[in-house]
């Protein structure tokens, strides 16, 4: 085996509140159906055995001029807040707008002349759907993608743009892969697993191969986990070059498969899930990945919708960077302060595939759960010139008014009243606060203030 366990910290093992210590320890498992023919006799080597830095190495070697080295961009804010260089690996301007490109085209180039004839079939919400879309184009073999049929539109639509054949089946990718097996069955197209294939894992591990180059000083490597292929073959090149080096998976506390697994001893689905990020709404772990995260990863901890949100908001507005919500979770772990990291760190940004209205909601949402979102209902007597005095003071308080509604057709409110309904832009909790503290002041009837 290549890549040696990690070193636990004592007395860190087990389940402690959102935070999950993975067991590197434990017997390997012997459960599990075995993955597609992989080409490099995955079928001989047994479902025990792990994903070596020689294979993440072959991958690479195929990969060269036809996936980007993605940058490595320094954070400020964040190496702020932890105290200690933090940096971002941006495989949200990978081709294809994820890292996912790399494991499927590993997996797709290494099919046989009759395999390819063939063709290719997959599920996904949609960033593996375009790494297979434009993958299988590059290689030369056709691909039909099974996505869930509420998908983000422009992924469908990026997914066709590349040249697939997009069917919409099912809610939840889950329900997707079903579709998509029974199709491979029927037609002999060869399935391209999103995570639970040596191929794909050891395309993914490219990432960290780029990481300990462009950051050898790196202690601390957190990314995002759905069904795990990206951080399973992450943490195969980094342990194996870098024992030392500590890798944390975050996953959407909505769609959080891997702590109970982990606890289980063995994949267990998940019975309902639903998180914004779509990327990682995965309802059970791999057979094969899970037995790399829980012999490889140091952690497994979780973050809310809200930690997302405001992790994409900060990504945006400080760092310029366009990232989905499955992109962020690493990210959001930090700011939330979720997990105890040793710099430098570096977060991987995994996805940039947002959907713009959805990155509106998120930007509302973020606003609001950093309290810079406040509502705000006052009362006031009804004369000339009110109304514009209630705004001038609030732009003098240098907040930004979003949204107003006047009324005077309230039955709670005496004659010569009116009611002020104000959505308005703060720079936090405390600025808010001054706010409404200077509206009573000023005699106004505050009825109502949240934010939200
Ligand atoms: C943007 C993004 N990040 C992370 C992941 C997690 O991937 P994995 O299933 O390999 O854990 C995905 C999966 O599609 C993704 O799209």
């Amino acid at each position: 085996m290549d890549a040696p366990r990690p070193r636990l910290p004592p007395g860190r093992h087990g389940v402690a509140g959102h935070r999950l210590t993975v067991d590197g320890v434990r017997a390997v498992g012997d459960s599990g159906v075995a993955a597609e023919g992989s080409g490099v006799g995955w079928h001989d080597r047994g479902m025990t055995e792990l994903v070596g830095l020689d294979d993440v190495r072959a991958a690479r070697e195929l990969l060269a001029g036809v996936t980007r080295t993605t940058p490595l961009e320094p954070s400020r804010p964040l190496s702020a807040a932890l105290g200690g260089p933090t940096w971002l690996k941006c495989e949200n301007v990978q081709r294809a707008g994820s890292y996912k490109v790399r494991g499927a085209y590993v997996r797709i180039s290494r099919l046989s002349a009759a395999e390819r004839e063939r063709g290719v079939v997959a599920a996904s919400a949609g960033n593996h759907a375009q790494g297979v879309a434009l993958a299988a184009g590059l290689v030369g073999t056709h691909a039909t993608v099974f996505m869930p049929v509420n998908a983000p539109l422009p992924k469908v639509a990026a997914t066709k743009g590349y040249g697939a054949q997009v069917e919409l089946a099912g809610n939840t990718v889950d329900e997707s892969l079903v579709a998509a097996h029974t199709y491979a069955e029927r037609t002999g197209a060869v399935l391209i697993h999103p995570f639970d294939h040596p191929d794909v894992i050891a395309g993914q591990g490219t990432v960290a191969l780029e990481i300990l180059e462009q950051c050898p000083e790196v202690k601390t490597i957190i990314t995002g986990v759905g069904g795990g292929g990206l951080i399973s073959g992450m943490a195969v090149a980094a342990k194996a070059l870098r024992p030392d080096v500590r890798i944390i998976g975050v996953q959407a506390a909505g769609a959080a498969a891997f702590p109970p697994s982990l606890v289980a001893g063995e994949p267990v689905r998940l019975p309902v899930f639903s998180t914004i990020a779509d990327g990682i709404a995965v309802g059970r772990p791999g057979e094969i990945t899970f037995n790399h995260v829980r012999k490889l990863v140091d952690e497994i901890v979780t973050v809310s919708e809200e930690d997302i949100s405001r992790a994409l908001l900060m990504l945006l507005e400080r760092g310029k960077q366009v990232v989905e919500p499955a992109g962020a979770v690493g990210v959001a772990a930090l700011l939330a302060g979720v997990v105890e990291v040793e710099t430098p760190v570096v977060a991987v940004l995994s996805g940039g595939n947002i959907d713009p209205l959805l990155m509106l909601r998120v930007i509302e949402h973020g606003l609001a759960a950093a309290g810079r979102y406040l509502r705000v209902t006052v009362r006031c007597s009804d004369r000339p010139g009110q109304l514009a005095s209630l705004l001038s003071q609030i732009a003098e308080h240098r907040a930004n008014v979003v949204d107003v509604e006047h009324q005077r057709a309230n039955p709670h409110l005496s004659l010569g009243e009116v009611e002020v309904a104000l959505s308005v832009e703060t720079r936090g909790v405390e600025h808010s606060d001054t706010l409404i503290s200077a509206l009573r002041a000023s005699g106004y009837q505050v009825v109502f203030a949240a934010e939200a």
